[in-house]
């Protein structure tokens, strides 16, 4: 049975991420460019586990979108949600040719509206490397607050790194909504 929504924007259509979304998903992130915050380059193994386990999680607590653009995967979108305290951890990614349009702004825009309207999340969160500013850019452009830097939180190809957090309340949207 299919299971999730999906949502549509003026350029995008986002589905509930399918099996057979793993080519394109190798495709785009088999790039050391869309990679640099990664540990190393995905393989078919990877991608693979990493998709099942996407499609198989609760759609409630994990929905995934497919970025759908031209009928064709460019990326994904996502929620990881808590539910005990209606918080959810937005995560994000696209392939290199489309970066700079705005397109996970747009999608990004799209899910954080679904999840506070329709789910009615309190909070929505993300995280990331610290050094990379695309996506601290969109953290700041959907009009997130960074709340804290983890200091030497991860390990990127042997280098400790810092990862930023960034929030939204559900009454922050509300309030730059009107
Ligand atoms: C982070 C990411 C999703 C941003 O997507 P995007 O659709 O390109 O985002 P935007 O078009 O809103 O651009 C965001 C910022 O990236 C920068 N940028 C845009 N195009 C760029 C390019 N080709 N190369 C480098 N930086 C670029 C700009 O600073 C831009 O900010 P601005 O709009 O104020 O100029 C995308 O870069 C990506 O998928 N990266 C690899 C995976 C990843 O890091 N995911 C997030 C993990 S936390």
């Amino acid at each position: 049975m299919a299971k999730g929504i999906e949502l549509k924007t003026e350029r995008l259509n986002l589905r509930p991420m399918r099996l057979a979304d793993a080519d394109a998903i190798l495709a785009y992130s088999s790039d050391e460019v869309w990679a640099q915050y990664h540990d190393k380059l995905p393989d078919m193994d990877f991608i693979e586990e990493f998709v099942a386990q996407n499609v198989l999680a609760p759609w409630a607590d994990d929905p995934r979108f497919s970025i759908v653009l031209d009928s064709e995967v460019v990326g994904g979108i996502g929620l990881t949600i808590d539910r005990k305290y209606a918080h959810g951890e937005l995560a994000y990614s696209l392939a290199r040719e489309h970066w700079g349009k705005g397109l996970v702004m747009e999608a990004a825009q799209e899910v954080v509206r679904w999840g506070f309207e329709e789910l009615e999340l309190a909070k929505i969160w993300t995280r990331a490397d610290a050094l990379n500013t695309q996506s601290t850019r969109v953290m700041e452009k959907l009009g997130m607050t960074l709340e804290g830097v983890l200091r030497a939180h991860t390990v990127v190809r042997g280098e400790m790194r810092d990862e930023v957090r960034y929030g939204l309340l559900q009454v922050e949207w509300i309030e730059q909504a009107s």
